[in-house]
């Protein structure tokens, strides 16, 4: 049988690390209310893990733009995101976050961030955790975002470790169908119905439990 020990922990950053999901999703309602698109909450969580443009084509559905105008909107959701971001401090890291990147260091094992962002490099220096991850993935490092596991596969090529070593830590159904696309195992930090494909499941990053999330060694489908 295939050695599928942990030898990696891939973090995703929005809504694992910390909580840009939330400014994410702040900027995004902005851009639709000026633009008068349909947009709230709900339509919000099926977002988590896109990529910037794949977030956009979302929220248009059937209405469409030109390319000028897609780009625009495109560029006024960053600069509202980063608006956001302007007074992000360690302090925003999520409940347990750096505890658990501490923990699964401490044992020995490698970690990684793989982010769709393209502010994920910039959120991590904010955090002050950079030094934390061996390898850092975002959404420069492959030619796809999630749910195309390119992402991921580039940390763990960064990282040297086979992908059926790693484990994914996401908060998106779009992360936890990158990571098993990438034939790695997936820990949810979520509600069910959002990340319920993954071998394990947590409500929040506070929860994890880093013996479960090393032990994650079974087959596809099993921890
Ligand atoms: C992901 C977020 O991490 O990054 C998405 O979950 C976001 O909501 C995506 O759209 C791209 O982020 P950015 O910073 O490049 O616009
Ligand atoms: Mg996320």
């Amino acid at each position: 049988m295939a050695d599928r020990r942990v030898e990696a922990v891939i973090f995703d950053l929005d809504g694992v690390l910390t909580d840009t999901a939330e400014y994410h999703y702040l900027a995004w309602q902005a851009i639709a209310d000026e633009a008068g698109l349909t947009f709230d909450r709900r339509a919000n969580e099926a977002l988590r893990g896109l990529s910037r443009e794949a977030s956009l084509r979302a929220i248009l559905g059937d209405t469409e733009l030109d390319a000028a105008r897609f780009a625009e909107l495109l560029e006024r959701k960053n600069r509202r995101y980063l608006q956001l971001l302007a007074s992000m401090g360690p302090d925003d890291l999520l409940e347990g976050a750096a505890d658990l990147v501490a923990e699964v260091r401490r044992r020995g094992r490698l970690t990684a961030v793989g982010s769709s962002s393209r502010n994920a490099r910039m959120v991590l220096e904010r955090l002050g955790i950079t030094d934390q991850f061996d390898a850092i993935a975002d959404g420069d490092s492959a030619a796809a975002a999630k749910p195309d596991p390119g992402i991921f596969l580039a940390a763990a090529a960064d990282l040297g470790v086979a992908p059926q070593r790693c484990v994914v830590v996401e908060d998106a159904a779009s992360g936890v169908e990158a990571a098993h696309a990438g034939g790695m195992r997936a820990v949810g930090i979520g509600p069910a119905d959002r990340v319920g494909d993954a071998e394990l499941r947590f409500e929040r990053t506070a929860d994890v439990d880093v013996d479960a999330l090393l032990g994650c060694s079974g087959p596809p489908g099993r921890c």
